[in-house]
């Protein structure tokens, strides 16, 4: 086995910045409430007020994932560990390197290297940081851009064994059908031959238990939700909050949860130099979540050239980390 030596501090972290283009909100926001069922890109949420927001979701009662991914990461993070092998590169989608990529990071054996991809390199540089001095050992790389659009990752200075993305805490589930796949797709050339994906799905349940985590008591994934507002009012809209409600029914059909702003009476919004119309009752789709079964994302897995080779789950299957492993062409 190759032991790594120590590398010196300016070897440890790698800021690669690609500019990627963040999204233009007012004109974007536009362009969806102009459509027949209205909506807002769910990407908007994320300003400083919504991270928190979310945060502060993930500790709520009612919001099962983020406890019993973590809960899984805690059972099986060594059987992860063992699948994904020694010397491997880490890519990280989304700067969080929260709790659940440190257990990761614990249990691997001599990582060569961990890339982190977001959109914001604020937050990037200070995951980046922040994992170099935990880690001392292994190289981190922080690379600005979208990851929802086609790049090429940047090589570990040390030999890598392979390379092994992780996308915890079911963000997959919010995308699209179509699009999770083209993700997938893309996670597939990014990683190569002989590399991986270790990914968290929401699983289909009692839609109760899915309708509470998104409607929860306190009201706080309703004033998630309404951010979406407040921040197109920075951008010169006059919506008025207490004018629209927060509502996500769960779609049996579709196998997903929708977020709603609906509005309360007939009103007409201005959004700078235009104006978009509400009647009473109509809503805006701000977000789909989708709850997937085995099957299904095995399928879809299969359809963007991976096979799912391991998966570990909570005793109540709400929740699965599966191990994608790219398929021999
Ligand atoms: C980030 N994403 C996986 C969350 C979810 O559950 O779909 C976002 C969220 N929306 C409402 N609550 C949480």
């Amino acid at each position: 086995m190759i032991a790594f030596e120590p590398l010196s501090t300016d070897e440890r972290v790698r800021i690669i910045d690609l500019h990627p283009e963040v999204g233009d909100l007012r004109a974007e926001a536009l362009d969806g409430l102009r459509q027949a069922e209205k909506v807002l890109p769910c990407k908007f949420f994320y300003d400083a007020l919504g991270a928190r927001l979310f945060e502060a979701i993930t500790e709520l009662p009612e919001y099962y994932p983020t406890r019993t991914e973590l809960g899984i990461m805690s059972g099986f993070v060594h059987e992860m560990a063992e699948s994904i092998g020694s010397h491997a590169t880490l890519v990280e989608f989304g700067s969080g390197v929260g709790l659940k990529t440190q257990k990761l990071l614990d249990a691997l054996v001599e990582p060569a290297g961990c890339v982190l991809i977001d959109i914001s390199r604020g937050a990037l540089e200070g995951s980046a940081l922040q994992l170099a001095d935990r880690y001392e050992m292994m190289e981190v790389v922080a690379v600005c851009a979208d990851y929802t659009q086609p790049l090429r990752l940047p090589r570990p200075r040390r030999p890598s064994a392979r390379t092994v993305a992780f996308f915890p805490g079911s963000t997959i589930g919010n995308f699209t059908h179509d699009e999770a796949v083209q993700f997938l797709e893309r996670v597939a050339e990014l990683v190569g031959q002989g590399g991986g994906l270790l990914v968290g799905i929401d699983r289909r349940k009692d839609p109760t238990i899915i309708e509470q985590a998104y409607n929860d008591s306190l009201g706080v994934t309703a004033a998630f939700n309404l951010n979406i507002l407040r921040r197109l009012n920075e951008t010169g809209a006059d919506f008025d909050l207490t004018a629209f409600h927060h509502r996500a029914p769960y779609l049996a059909d579709e196998g997903r949860i929708e977020m709603h702003l609906v509005s309360r009476v007939d009103q007409t919004v201005q959004i700078g130099e235009d104006s978009v119309g509400f009647t009473a009752g109509e809503h805006i789709v701000t977000e789909h979540s989708h709850k997937y079964d085995l099957d299904q994302f095995r399928e879809m897995a299969r359809a963007a050239g991976f096979r799912l080779a391991r998966h570990w789950s909570d005793e109540r299957d709400w929740f699965s980390v599966c191990f994608l492993e790219v398929s021999p062409s």
